[in-house]
């Protein structure tokens, strides 16, 4: 059965963690489905994948392109895709724009866009009221990186409480889930505990109700990875291994036989 905005809900309410991991491309999110993954995230940290530094560069229809081939290759998971830097910050019909764009061209099933009070609570009014399933997130958040840098948000009391006050702000505004980002665990607690819709944390500690981490950071394929993610497997070494092996086999002529 495929996953909707709905079971995210209940599985909240259940207790069951969500599990969470951005693809970029078909071949990445037909694994990552297959595996089990309950959310997944094109998100603008593709970035990364594509040679640049921030994620400021990324377009709508470099987005596009990659949720639609994203969408190719998952069946089960709930498919989210980010609204990159300046494609929904300029006016509310901006937005629906740019988010209609993504559920009528791509298949994926909702769109995530980055900031909270007062600005974004009212686009996420109108886009929910559109018909279009919106993903909040909120700490930090890296559209805004040379405002914040890359630093853990939400450490003093204000800025706990401003994050606090976005994440019901925009439950109220109607996302159906939140990114929370490098903030303090026990802030993410109260947030968890606070909001009825499902929390995913990255770098926000072990109390959300479910996690999201860089698939290129959990493989091992970037070049560096933040201080919160974790490295199951190193891809860079094992591409590197092989390319090496074919190409001793490739000059030695021992390949083909
Ligand atoms: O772009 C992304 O990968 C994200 C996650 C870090 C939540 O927004
Ligand atoms: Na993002």
């Amino acid at each position: 059965m495929p996953v909707t905005t709905q079971q995210l809900i209940q599985w909240k309410q259940q207790g069951r963690a969500i599990v969470a991991l951005t693809a970029w491309d078909y071949a990445i999110a037909q694994i990552l489905d297959a595996a089990g993954v309950d959310l997944i995230l094109v998100g603008d940290s593709m970035a990364v994948m594509l040679g640049y530094k921030t994620t400021l560069p990324i377009t709508l229809a470099e987005m596009l392109h990659h949720a639609k081939a994203v969408c190719r290759g998952v069946q089960r998971a709930l498919v989210v895709v980010d609204l990159p830097f300046l494609t929904y910050q300029e006016s509310i019909s901006q937005a629906i724009h740019s988010a209609g764009r993504v559920l009528k061209e791509t298949g994926a099933q909702a769109v995530k866009l980055e900031g909270g009070y007062p600005a974004m609570v009212e686009t996420i009014t109108r886009l929910v009221q559109a018909g279009i399933p919106v993903m909040g997130h909120v700490g930090l958040t890296p559209q805004s990186v040379h405002q914040l840098g890359l630093r853990q948000q939400g450490k003093t009391q204000e800025t706990a409480e401003r994050i606090f006050n976005e994440a019901i702000a925009l439950e109220q505004a109607g996302v159906f889930s939140l990114v929370l980002e490098h903030i303090p665990a026990d802030l993410a607690m109260q947030i968890t505990q606070k909001v009825s819709i499902p929390t995913i944390g990255i770098g926000a500690g072990s109390h959300c109700d479910g996690q999201v981490l860089v698939t290129s950071d959990v493989l091992g394929l970037s070049e560096r990875q933040p201080p919160f993610a974790k490295v199951y497997t190193n891809l860079r070494a094992t591409i590197t291994k092989a390319v090496q092996d074919y190409a001793t086999e490739v000059r030695d002529r021992q390949f083909p036989e």
